[in-house]
């Protein structure tokens, strides 16, 4: 079944990225020209999806604003051939897909914020894309067209993984897997935030996720975590992986966490190096600058 809906949850607190996230929402933080939430949707729409449904909460209004015509600049801008590339640049956000928006009253977790989304996307599969994971792959299938053709052709849920550092592990999750076609994986197990001696694999869950409908139901019925008081989205998805199965995709692509500094430093250093107006003169900048340290 194709898969036309995609839930992109956004509704976190990004303490690791304060202040910069104090009054600006970390979805909406820039990468080169473009806010990072913009890249996600724009992946999402690469793959054929069609409705998108962002997760927000109190304080993330600009990333609606985004989204939305602004009939001020656009009365301003249009007609004038000069600013042309300018215009289209701003009308660009509000027509890419159907984007549609539900507040997360308080942060629960991202389990929560997903099953909020329950009556949005009924009973047929559809991708999660986190709101502070960009993922790119210039050239290439994009990371969410990937996991969406691996579920079109096994009908099971898929993660998107790649091996991490065995020492950040215990920052993410590990999963147990065993190989089953080409980058394609059985997922057994995942364990959240494991502790040394529970590392099942280097391979972590980074940002891309397709579901079947029965997650929702698997997400009531998993028991909070006693620690943190809340439903790992991780344990839920294990259930997937014990009842209708679960896949783990090593996608292609490069991944860039926007939730902590250097992975928004990453982003914006490597997407300045690929881009058409600025990527040349950036490239002459840092082999200038490299040449100093
Ligand atoms: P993270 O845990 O990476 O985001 O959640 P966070 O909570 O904003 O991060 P820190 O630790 O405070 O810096 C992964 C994704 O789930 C969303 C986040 O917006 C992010 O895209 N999320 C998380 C929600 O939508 N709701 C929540 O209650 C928690």
């Amino acid at each position: 079944m194709k898969i036309k809906k995609a839930i992109i949850p956004a509704a976190g607190l990004g303490t690791r990225v304060l202040p910069a996230s104090k009054s600006i929402p970390k979805e909406m933080l820039n990468i080169v020209d473009r806010p990072a939430i913009q890249y996600i949707v724009e992946e999402a729409v690469a793959a054929g999806i069609e409705d998108i449904l962002i997760i927000t909460n109190r304080g993330k209004g600009a990333i609606e604003d985004h989204f939305d015509h602004s009939f001020e600049l656009e009365t301003n801008l249009r007609g004038n051939e000069s600013k042309k590339d300018i215009y289209d640049a701003i009308v660009r956000p509000a027509n890419l897909a159907n984007i549609y928006f539900l507040r997360q009253k308080e942060t629960k977790g991202l389990a929560d914020a997903i099953h909020r989304a329950r009556s949005f996307i009924g009973n047929e599969p559809f991708a999660i894309l986190y709101g502070d994971d960009v993922t790119v792959n210039p050239g290439g299938t994009p990371v969410i067209g990937q996991l969406c053709a691996a579920y079109e052709k096994y009908g099971k849920g898929v993660v998107g993984v790649k091996a991490v550092p065995r020492k950040d592990v215990s920052k993410y999750c590990s999963l147990d897997v065993t190989p089953l076609e080409g980058n394609l994986m059985n997922c057994r197990n995942i364990i959240e935030k494991p502790t040394e001696d529970q590392i099942l694999s280097c391979y972590a869950i980074l940002g891309r996720v397709v579901m079947p409908p029965e997650i929702f139901d698997l997400i009531e019925q998993t028991p909070p975590d006693p620690k943190a008081k809340e439903v790992y989205f991780t344990d839920s998805m294990v259930l997937l992986a014990k009842s209708k199965g679960l896949l783990a995709l090593d996608f292609e692509g490069t991944r860039y966490d926007m939730g902590n500094k250097l992975g928004i430093m990453k982003a914006n250093v490597e997407l300045a190096l690929q881009h058409d107006e600025i990527g040349d003169d950036f490239k002459a900048y840092l082999k200038t600058l490299t040449q100093t340290l």
